[in-house]
């Protein structure tokens, strides 16, 4: 398939507004990706894909994650399904089996420790992207383009702050993930 290709496939798939949001990662992830040196048409591709599930009735998400063999920890959050199921229909529906971009539709929404570049470069799109708007974008933004960790970190933080005013579930992966990124900017590591 062609990129134009599966961006008609996405926008059939989607609400008007959800397909602005998804351009908006396209275009954001392609930029982050030369910056910080990984694959701009991967990046690409794994934005394209990472919302295809997102408009799912939670029902058809429940029985195709089944289906498909997903692992039974991501359905104690429903939110997390959408990223993962797309994932699983990609190689057949558009024919894109690379991992590392599988796993970056995967992770989107949760990320997970030990994250490749690509992985981190749609996780932090997919926050930034120019439709977004919440207290903490700008500084995110901002070191989106200087300090890739930095930049995840406060993301991580954000995520998990607004889950907790909101009294929603946290997927423990999310706290591993954080924990790491904060653990190598203070050691001065890069993994
Ligand atoms: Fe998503
Ligand atoms: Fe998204």
């Amino acid at each position: 398939m062609t990129e134009e290709q599966i961006r008609e496939k996405v926008q059939s798939a989607l609400s008007p507004k959800r397909f602005r949001h998804v351009e908006g990662v396209v275009q954001t992830a392609d930029r982050l990706a030369r910056l910080h040196g990984t694959d701009p048409d991967h990046a690409r591709l794994a934005a394209w894909l990472h919302d295809y599930c997102r408009e799912w009735p939670k029902e058809k998400l429940l029985q195709t994650a089944k289906q498909h063999s997903v692992n039974e920890m991501f359905f104690e959050v429903t939110e997390l399904l959408h990223g993962h199921i797309a994932a699983a229909i990609a190689p057949e529906e558009f024919g894109i089996a690379d991992e590392d971009v599988l796993n970056a539709v995967r992770f989107h929404t949760s990320g997970r420790p030990n994250m490749s570049l690509l992985e981190k470069v749609v996780f932090l799109a997919d926050a930034i992207e120019p439709g977004r708007d919440y207290p903490a974008i700008a500084e995110i933004r901002k070191l989106a383009e200087e300090d890739l960790h930095m930049a995840l970190a406060l993301s991580f933080d954000n995520t998990i702050e607004y889950l907790i005013r909101r009294q929603q579930p946290i997927f423990p992966l999310t706290v591993v993930a954080r924990n790491e990124i904060w653990r190598i900017l203070k050691d001065g590591r890069v993994v």
